[in-house]
């Protein structure tokens, strides 16, 4: 079978600006994707249908896609021959190779990443173009079967690749961000717990909705100012306000506790370093923090990122 180009797909990792573990509960949440890290799924030609996924060694054949009842990966392959109604017949005979260079466990969405470039790649090898609409419908399932009740951000950003704004249940808000800024990506090293973590929050809301419900609340207050901040260009010190929301958000989330000592290590290691803001992003307990940053202080503040322990530290600019 002569294979059509492209051959090779991808998804970018994503970070939560703002709004984690609040978007659970209906509140707004801001997220960027990272197109500097991402997932690759790439097509060649072959005898047998065969997933590799070379960073894990996991290898899937046809019989795992179509049972496909505990493995992420192989559910995804076996929602996109689903929807495409090629479940019987066999899969294409193709082989597609995985790879990733997003930190997995660690709130950059590297599950969401993967299954999407997968998904891409599938659809391709079946002679589709798949529809990102789609492709994010069937996303979603595969975090919802391994993961517990996610919102929905992740695999929302990390399919359209645009900054967005998100509230669960209702429609997709893309966001024009007036100035392009940066954001250094601290890595704790540590797996983060979002499971865990979700969990906990959920346990602490049950046990005391009026102690929880203002700090949720809160959350989604900054996540709308904030909003109003990137999309407004006209604002004097488009930083400096970012940067405050930012910090505010990470005592916020101290509050729910779903910070670590990492964490709060490397948050005010880059604002003693000159950062405008930090917190924590995604499901906390370990995985990454974020600094916001301009060019001028990007170097000492990543500098002080690693001093402070972080294993890895991405720069990326968002617009
Ligand atoms: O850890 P991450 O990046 O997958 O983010 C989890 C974000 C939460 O708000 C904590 C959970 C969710 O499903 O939105």
């Amino acid at each position: 079978m002569a294979l059509q180009k492209p051959t090779v797909f991808s998804a970018p990792a994503k970070v939560i600006l703002f709004g984690e573990h609040a978007v659970v509960y209906g509140q707004p949440a801001i997220a960027v994707p990272v197109s500097s890290l991402r997932a690759h799924a790439e097509i060649s030609t072959a005898a047998l249908f065969q997933i590799d996924a070379l960073d894990t060694g996991q290898i899937l054949t046809e019989k795992d896609i179509q049972q496909a009842v505990d493995d992420a990966l192989a559910r995804m392959a076996h929602l996109i021959l689903e929807h495409y109604h090629q479940i019987a017949p066999a899969p294409p005979l193709v082989r597609i190779a995985l790879s990733s260079q997003i930190p997995p466990a660690s709130g950059l969405g590297s599950g969401a990443a993967v299954a999407a470039a997968l998904g891409r790649a599938m659809a391709a090898a079946l002679g589709h173009s798949i529809d990102n609409d789609v492709l994010n419908t069937i996303v979603y399932e595969v975090e919802r079967i391994f993961h517990g009740t996610p919102s929905g951000i992740d695999n929302t950003v990390i399919v359209y690749e645009q900054p967005i704004y998100f509230v669960r249940g209702a429609p997709i808000e893309r966001l024009k961000i007036a100035q392009p800024f940066h954001l250094l990506i601290g890595d704790t090293g540590q797996k983060g717990l979002t499971r865990v973590a979700v969990g906990d929050v959920r346990a602490l809301y049950e046990a005391d909705r009026e102690e929880i419900t203002p700090i949720l609340e809160q959350i989604g207050q900054i996540a709308t100012q904030a909003r109003s901040n990137l999309e407004d260009g006209d604002i004097s010190h488009p930083y400096t306000d970012l940067g405050v929301l930012m910090n505010k958000n990470h005592a916020l989330l101290q509050r729910l506790t779903v910070s670590s000592p990492e964490l709060d290590r490397l948050v005010s290691a880059a604002r003693d370093a000159g950062a405008y803001g930090a917190k924590l992003s995604g499901g906390g307990r370990g995985g990454n923090m974020i600094a916001l940053v301009d060019a001028a202080m990007a170097q000492s503040v990543r500098d002080a990122l690693l001093k402070a322990g972080a294993v890895r530290v991405t720069q990326t600019e968002v617009r």
